[in-house]
């Protein structure tokens, strides 16, 4: 059984706890935190950046979260390249009010949390995003069934194509998780994305009434430990 670490945590309002957190974070990351035109966007973004760095070093004490570096792979994803910690991973995902992070040692893993917003733009791209069997699925519903199926949906392929870490290059549309329910996931691939199906295991969550999350791991038994950390 893999135990994969799911960190979650709100956002402060407090400028000084935000503050804390920046202390953690290196240069880059913080020149980045910078660059946010919405305070909420910078709110998320430094403390989904701390919870990573807090969640890695409870994997690795001799490591203080000041202390972690990352490179990008070819397609963006960071991966932590300290000496000495094998083949850690950790992934992370922010949205309005809510950061997410997952460590694990040894496997593929991936996060996505989503908003539930009431809009209706997010029907769009759909038939960009969805196989055709998840769009048959989705407008099968009635209106509030199909946005919860929509975030189920998205939540599930994003954390997939996260855990595989190549995002949007792979075939959307060739990822399927049209026969999942809240009570079972069901992943199934087109030959096109070149991977096997069935050595994945998923987990749903809701971090609160309006985040819907999924992890993503490339075990045969998936193991999941949530929790809040106390930030700094
Ligand atoms: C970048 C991407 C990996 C995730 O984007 P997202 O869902 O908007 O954002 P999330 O908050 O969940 O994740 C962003 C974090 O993932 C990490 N990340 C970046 N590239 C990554 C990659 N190729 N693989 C895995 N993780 C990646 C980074 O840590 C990033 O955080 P940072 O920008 O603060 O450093 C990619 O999937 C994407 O561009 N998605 C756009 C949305 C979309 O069209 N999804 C369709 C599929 S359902």
């Amino acid at each position: 059984m893999t135990v994969v670490d799911l960190s979650l945590a709100v956002p402060p309002e407090s400028s000084y706890r935000l503050d804390q957190m920046l202390e953690l974070l290196n240069d880059d990351e913080r020149s980045r935190s910078a660059r946010f035109r919405h305070d909420q966007d910078r709110r998320t973004f430094i403390t989904a950046h701390a919870l990573t760095r807090l969640g890695l070093s409870r994997h690795h004490p001799d490591i203080s979260p000041t202390e972690w570096t990352f490179e990008e792979g070819p397609w963006g994803r960071p991966e932590p390249t300290n000496p000495g910690i094998g083949d850690l991973q950790a992934n992370l995902s922010h949205t309005r009010d809510m950061a997410a992070v997952v460590v694990a040692d040894g496997i593929e893993i991936g996060v996505d949390v989503e908003y539930v917003t009431p809009e209706d733009w997010i029907y769009e791209t759909i038939d960009t995003v969805f196989s055709t069997d998840e769009c048959t699925s989705l407008l099968r519903l009635d209106e509030e069934a199909r946005r919860e199926r929509f975030f189920l949906y998205w939540t599930l392929k994003e954390s997939y194509i996260k855990a595989r870490g190549m995002g949007v290059s792979l075939p959307l549309t060739q990822i399927s998780f049209a026969a999942s329910n809240s009570h079972g996931v069901v992943l199934e691939l087109e030959p096109e994305v070149g991977d096997d199906p069935t050595g994945w295991q998923f987990a749903l969550f809701h971090a609160s009434a309006n985040v819907r999350g999924a992890v993503a791991a490339r075990t045969p038994e998936l193991d999941l430990q949530s929790s809040w950390p106390t930030l700094r």
